[in-house]
């Protein structure tokens, strides 16, 4: 009898062995290179850390995350578990260096699902490929020679906004309007639709985009991911009757080719002959539409608030703006040489950047196995890599909650230290656009008036972007004439 016991207590002994074996295993503690995970958690199954992520931003303080697991954890690698995926966080330049020049060899972008379900591409492809091909496709619009023909055009919508929003009242609220500014802009420049009732109406569903986009992706009535889900299918079907317009209009010589990015589409086949289709072009624009006016629009409404709290700061902006206004005549719109002069004007909006990035950070998936810092990733898990590590980090930018626009003088920060728009070869492709757009809103809102806000100690709210919980309403006085 004994002898039968044996070997059914030896079985067992090893197969609890290797069940606590393959356990181990899986939950990654040891890896072929022989490296442990980073250290962290990864909290409720499914749901994971995305409630401490999502919530620490809308409380307003984003970097609150990243910081109270940095120092638990004594490492600037950390792991957890966001938007239902497991997720390595990485922290700090160097670490932001890493990434930025692994792309598409260690990692490559990633967008959560969240973001294939509220743009499900009409071509079928993964967000991936689609941003591959916009990026492609940028530059024509986006190079150079054709920034310097847009200062004209946004400087003569600026000033339509401002006579239109802004003058003639003693009160205002802040981001609604610098939304209108920048989605004004991008349909002009982008679709060529400058109807202020047209735009408004293309406007109105944007809201719910961006705050759906990066959420859980929970698909019932009233979730915000429902809501995005809902609005990019609207706006998708005024761009489609939007095109459908155009190439008519370019058929009968009532379009010009090269007046907008939509004709560019439009006209321009990939290596193979091949056109874009009609939806495929809405998913672009909509893409560029969302890219382009949300993240420039609290960058604009962040400037009005740190110029409203910092009197030295507005005078300096105030000077520089002023001698470029005395330097044109009358009704003179503003020209690539006047913004190449805006340069403190410029370090003032770079250090808005650092305090407020628009994006807080960005996701990657790793390609394959490889070990950082001591740290095993996994192949397939996402990495996170976010601005404010290295924004908020006093070894950085020393008093890092000081509004010092002086950090971007000379050769300004060090590599890889300000990221507001990534690094490497996917960094932002609109930097460019971005620089124009805020640095003409500068110029015609300090001309005009001085400012106060109305609630002193407003909150912020960061979801994604981050905006002041009221708007910013402010009150204004115009210079005298
Ligand atoms: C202040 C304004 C802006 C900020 C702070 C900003 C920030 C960023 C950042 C951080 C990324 C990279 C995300 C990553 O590494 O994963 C990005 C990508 C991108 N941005 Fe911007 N952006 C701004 C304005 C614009 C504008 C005006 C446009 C279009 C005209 C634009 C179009 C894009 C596109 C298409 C991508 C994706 C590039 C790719 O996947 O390769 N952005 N932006």
């Amino acid at each position: 009898m004994e002898l039968f016991f044996v070997p059914l207590f030896s079985s067992l002994v090893l197969f609890v062995f290797f069940c606590f074996l393959l356990l181990f295993y899986k939950n990654n503690k040891w890896r072929s290179s022989g490296a442990p995970l980073p250290p962290g958690q990864t909290g409720w199954p499914f749901i994971g850390e995305s409630y401490e992520f999502l919530s620490t931003g809308w409380k307003g303080y984003p970097e609150k995350f990243i910081f109270d697991r940095i120092a638990k954890h004594s490492s600037n690698v950390f792991k957890t578990s966001i938007l239902g995926e497991h997720a390595a966080v990485f922290c700090g330049a160097a670490c932001n260096k890493f990434l930025f020049s692994n792309e598409n060899k260690l990692v490559q972008a990633w967008w959560p699902d969240s973001v294939n379900k509220v743009f499900p591409s009409s071509t079928q492809t993964s967000s991936k490929e689609e941003a591959i091909k916009m990026r492609k496709m940028l530059p024509n619009f986006l190079k150079p020679d054709a920034l310097q023909r847009y200062v004209g055009t946004m400087d003569s919508i600026a000033r339509r906004h401002f006579e239109s929003g802004w003058d003639n009242k003693n009160e205002i609220v802040v981001f609604p309007l610098a939304k209108t500014y920048t989605f004004w802009i991008a349909c002009k420049l982008f679709v060529s639709v400058e109807e202020p009732s047209q735009v408004a109406k293309l406007l109105e569903p944007f809201s719910a985009i961006a705050s759906g986009i990066i959420s859980v992706p929970i698909d019932l009535p009233g979730t915000p991911f429902n809501s995005a889900i809902k609005s990019s299918k609207r706006i998708r079907e005024m761009l489609w009757k939007i095109i459908k317009q155009r190439k008519i209009d370019l058929a009968e010589g009532k379009a010009s080719p090269t007046q907008d990015i939509l004709s560019h589409m439009l006209l321009t086949s990939d290596e193979n002959g091949k056109f874009m289709s009609e939806l495929d072009i809405a998913d672009k624009i909509l893409g560029l539409l969302i890219g382009g006016h949300d993240t420039a629009s609290s960058a604009c409404t962040f400037v009005v608030k740190f110029l409203a709290e910092l009197p030295e700061i507005y005078d300096g902006v105030y000077k520089e703006q002023m001698e470029i206004v005395k330097s044109k005549g009358p009704g003179e719109l503003l020209n690539w040489d006047d913004i190449q002069k805006m340069k403190y004007s410029w370090n003032v909006a770079c250090e808005v950047l650092r305090l407020a990035p628009p994006l807080q950070g960005g996701f990657r998936e790793v390609l394959t196995d490889f070990s950082y810092n001591g740290f095993s990733i996994p192949k397939g898990w996402k990495i996170y890599w976010t601005a404010n590590s290295t924004h908020r980090n006093s070894e950085v930018f020393p008093e890092p909650l000081k509004f010092d626009p002086s950090r971007f003088e000379g050769t300004g920060p060090p590599p890889f230290t300000f990221v507001p728009f990534g690094g490497g070869p996917r960094m932002c492709p609109g930097k460019e656009y971005a620089r124009l757009e805020i640095l003409v809103f500068i110029h015609n809102l300090v001309k005009r008036y001085k400012w106060e806000k109305i609630i002193p100690d407003e909150k912020i709210i960061v979801n994604p972007m981050p905006i002041p919980a009221k708007g910013l309403p402010i009150r204004l006085f115009p210079h005298k004439a």
